[in-house]
């Protein structure tokens, strides 16, 4: 089948089409997201730090996000809006006609507003950079014992510092809390008890990097798809109210996370082929939301694509919880650049690993 492939020798599956990749990211029994069975762990702190619940499965996975959860309600983010927006206005309001999209405001925009829910300095902000780059540029697109093992040992030195620096800030609001989302946690209760630090940091870890990165690589995409695509930058002009969908038709063209990782936790049958217990399989979100079974002309891009069933933020229990948020910011800063330019012209770039992230590093725009 070419929805399923095993790679047996490393002991890996692939899954690019539309309904084997929602079994693999829906079935959570079967397909597990914690892969620490598989992947040496790291001592004293480790990139599955107790409270990063985007690898844990039930129940730890649904008490933890449960807790979270009413931090980030639909509601609760919809509410940012004006500040969103102020940040945004500050931000493209200090760059000339011919500026970096990302330096300017597709990275800090959305590292702004996380640092600000979180209760962290955003003067920190070239901080959080360097540790996102290096924990991005460690994810390769193999995946041997050996090539692990290497790539651990990369980001351990990033992750004590990044949990470290987190640690400090947790302590303080533990002593003079604050109404951020760390001070939240602090009091949050679960099972009868609070949270340890180590949840918190893996939690907070978690919304920093995972939280930023994407919605960056979700604003850059959106300029370069209306850049290869001038009539979309017209009707969007004409009409913001196809804003919305336009963002969902950019999310499923050139998702931002081309492919997410599960384990087999028994041996099945997913798509006709076999797959052994203890694989680590990855579902292609970027192949699925191409699937011609699924979409028509799946290589077209079509604003007008509604309902878009499109999986670029999961689907199930670990669906994105910033999804909504991701949303707003891209929202409010492609409205707010429609409101300014007629037209931008992308000029230049550099990109990511197109295996790891479809995202831009930089993305030279000339702005009128
Ligand atoms: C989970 C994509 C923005 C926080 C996920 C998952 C995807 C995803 C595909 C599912 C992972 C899995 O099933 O293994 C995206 C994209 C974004 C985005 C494409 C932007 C365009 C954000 C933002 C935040 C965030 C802004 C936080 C502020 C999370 C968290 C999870 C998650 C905490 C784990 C949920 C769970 O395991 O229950 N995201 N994300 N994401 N995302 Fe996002």
């Amino acid at each position: 089948s070419a929805a399923v492939q095993v790679d047996h020798d490393n002991g890996l599956a692939h899954v690019f089409g539309y309904p084997e990749a929602f079994t693999a990211i829906t079935e959570t029994t079967d397909f597990s997201s914690d892969l620490s069975k598989l992947v040496p762990r790291n001592r004293e702190f480790d990139v599955f730090a107790e409270g990063n619940f985007i690898n844990l499965d039930p129940p730890r996975h649904d008490r933890l996000r449960g807790l979270v959860s009413k931090a980030f309600t639909p509601k609760m983010i919809a509410q940012l809006e004006p500040r969103i927006t102020e940040i945004t206005d500050d931000l493209i309001g200090q760059v000339g006609d011919e500026f970096d999209l990302v330096d300017a405001l597709a990275y800090p925009l959305p590292v702004i507003v996380i640092a600000e829910l979180l209760g962290i300095p955003t003067s920190d902000l070239p901080v959080f950079r360097r540790w996102a780059d290096a924990l991005l540029s460690q994810q390769t697109g193999e995946l041997d014992q050996e090539q692990i093992e290497h790539a651990l040992a990369q980001v351990e030195p990033i992750m004590r510092e990044m949990n470290e620096y987190l640690l400090e800030h947790i302590r303080a609001r533990r002593a003079d809390p604050g109404d951020d989302l760390i001070s939240g946690l602090t009091a949050a209760e679960t099972d009868g008890r609070t949270l340890t630090d180590g949840e918190i940091i893996g939690f907070a870890g978690l919304l920093l990097i995972a939280g930023h990165i994407t919605t960056t690589a979700l604003l850059g995409n959106s300029i370069q798809l209306m850049d290869e695509h001038p009539d979309i930058a017209e009707q969007l002009h004409a009409d913001r109210g196809l804003v919305p969908q336009a963002i969902e038709e950019f999310l499923r063209f050139r998702s931002p996370f081309p492919r997410l990782s599960r384990r087999t936790t028994r041996e099945l049958t997913l798509g006709d082929v076999r797959i052994p217990q203890d694989c680590i399989v990855f579902p292609w979100l970027a192949s699925a939301n191409r699937d011609p079974r699924r979409f028509e002309e799946p290589d077209t891009v079509d604003i007008h694509r509604t309902p878009n069933h499109h999986l670029a933020f999961g689907k199930g229990i670990h669906f994105c919880i910033g999804a909504p948020l991701a949303r707003l910011e891209a929202k409010v800063a492609l409205n707010r650049l429609l409101d300014r330019y007629r037209s931008i012209d992308v000029t230049g770039g550099e990109f990511f690993d197109a295996a790891t992230m479809a995202a831009a590093k930089q993305l030279p725009v000339l702005a009128t």
